[in-house]
């Protein structure tokens, strides 16, 4: 961990700053700034003296992409590791006494944060190569995460299960990620761990579980909602518990049986992941081994979204096809052609698009985190399509942005009423968030003229080299860098 004191060169106003350390990050964040906050949790890791920190005179850069629209999308493109698996097995790795070897990790922000969060634990992380690394839990020395890292993301809350399932306590922030207009619960990880027999309370902005002294014990429990993060968390905090835990409408998603396999490989009893009841049987201890993370199902169905909107034919390789059925289907009905091979999908689309009605449910149903991406594709098919979230109460920030470049789309609470449009036009727009910034991107590949997207960060949470692999199909895209003018030094 670097720290650098950074003074504004146009105010003079000073804070301090980090740069995020290695492992699994991307060329183009070395160097650049997050902050931190000087009297929280990280400041007894300053160093004693002020004179230690590293003085140096830098602003945040941040990052747009600049999209020239219009050019159908031709070629490969190599599918990276599933996000929302990587982010739960890396605290998971929390549980395993010994080394554990993680291959097929994503290059994303998300993902370099987590492992940052266990160094700071005291694991060891080494980085292998660009998408695997070694990962040694027998010497944590906190059960507290650091709370400007943790508050960042969703995914922190996997610290909690992990933290409570191998120590028996955990501190971690409330958690961020996303936001998709209100509060994002945890009501049903707080009901798993306290059917554990662990205490829960919110203290200082932080969670703080402590499992009875004589350890979590296995219960029987009913999730009120299908949820991917309570399940997840659940499991992680009852492997090592006395006895037996079963987890009723738990969800199915291909990440919660990725982590399964994980945990199961590292010596975990758990069956019936990806049904709806997952029984799991308490052992004594997880040892070291190697596991590749699944291919990411939504990464490959922006994808497939991006063929459909800008036209062309991709090869879209490393995926589980089983996964993307009900994207596949969708994107028929549209009138894109999907061809399915072993572990590859050969996505073409050379006709007018069709409309279609989109309602978006727990796996196997339409992912919700492809809503934005087939909402967009939708604004240029012929007629009326419908489209209704019903996982997240608001999803629809991108909306006004898709307006700005052309988009006819009107929302009344859960629903869209998409009418197609011949084409978008391109405009300066905003990413409002990880999947909405997919979406906009896909707009502006598609679009007549010039694009401008700003707030890139949030995309950069979960696609790995989307640039490079976009210019790769013939996208005429690319990231500028530039200072960043806000008064605020902070990550927007
Ligand atoms: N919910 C509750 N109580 C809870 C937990 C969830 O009421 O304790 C509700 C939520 O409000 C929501 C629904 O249950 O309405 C589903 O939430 P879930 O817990 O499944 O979502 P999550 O675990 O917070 C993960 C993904 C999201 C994805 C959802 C749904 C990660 C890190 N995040 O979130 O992914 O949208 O599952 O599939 O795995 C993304 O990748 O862009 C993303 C947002």
């Amino acid at each position: 961990m670097i720290l650098l004191r950074v003074r504004r060169q146009r105010t003079g106003a000073e804070k301090f700053a980090c740069i995020l350390p290695g492992a699994g990050m991307k060329r183009r964040q070395a160097g650049k700034l997050f902050p931190v906050n000087n009297t929280g949790p990280w400041a007894e890791e300053l160093p004693q003296s002020a004179e230690k920190i590293y003085l140096e005179e830098r602003v945040k850069i941040l990052t747009k992409y600049i999209v020239q629209g219009g050019t159908p999308l031709c070629g490969e493109v190599e599918i990276s590791g599933a996000k929302n698996a990587a982010v739960a097995i890396i605290p998971a790795a929390l549980l395993v006494d010994g080394v554990c070897r993680i291959e097929n990790i994503p290059q994303i922000s998300d993902v370099t944060l987590c492992l940052s969060i266990l160094e700071q634990l005291g694991a060891g992380v080494r980085t292998i190569d660009r998408h695997t690394v070694e990962v040694d839990c027998r010497r944590i020395r906190s059960t507290r995460t650091p709370y400007d890292m943790a508050r960042r993301i969703r995914a922190s809350t996997y610290f909690i299960g992990a933290l409570l399932g191998r120590f028996g306590q955990a501190e971690v922030a409330l958690p961020g990620g996303c936001n998709f207009g209100g509060v994002r619960p945890i009501d049903q990880h707080v009901k798993g761990f306290t059917a554990l027999g662990s205490t829960v309370a919110v203290e200082g902005g932080f969670i703080r579980a402590t499992a009875p002294r004589d350890g979590l014990k296995g219960a029987s429990i009913y999730l009120d909602v299908v949820s991917v993060g309570a399940t997840m968390n659940i499991m992680l905090a009852s492997v090592m518990a006395r006895g037996n835990t079963t987890i009723e409408n738990a969800a199915k998603e291909p990440h919660i049986v990725d982590l399964a396999n994980f945990l199961n490989s590292m010596g975990a009893n758990i069956r019936g992941a990806g049904t709806d009841t997952i029984k799991i049987r308490g052992v004594e201890q997880l040892r070291g081994g190697n596991y590749a993370i699944i291919p990411d199902q939504i990464e490959a169905g922006t994808y497939m979204a991006a063929v459909a909107a800008a036209g062309g034919q991709v090869l879209v390789k490393n995926i589980i096809p089983k996964h993307m059925d009900c994207i596949t289907a969708k994107l028929q009905e549209c009138g894109v052609e999907v061809e399915e091979h072993e572990d590859t999908l050969l996505v073409r689309r050379n006709g007018p698009l069709h409309k279609a009605n989109i309602k978006t449910l727990p796996y196997p149903g339409f992912p919700t985190d492809m809503q934005p991406q087939l909402t967009t594709v939708l604004c240029l098919a012929q007629g009326i399509s419908l489209v209704t979230e019903s996982v997240w109460g608001n999803r629809y920030r991108y909306v006004d942005e898709l307006r700005r470049m052309g988009a006819s789309i009107q929302v009344d609470d859960k629903t869209a009423v998409v009418e197609g449009v011949d084409h978008f036009s391109g405009a300066p727009i905003q990413a409002p968030d990880l999947r909405a910034g997919a979406a906009l991107v896909i707009a502006a590949l598609a679009a007549r003229g010039r694009s401008e997207i700003s707030c890139v960060h949030y995309i950069e949470r979960g696609y790995e080299n989307l640039v490079e692999k976009l210019r790769a199909l013939g996208a005429n895209i690319r990231a500028v860098e530039e200072p960043d003018e806000r008064e605020e030094l902070g990550l927007g």
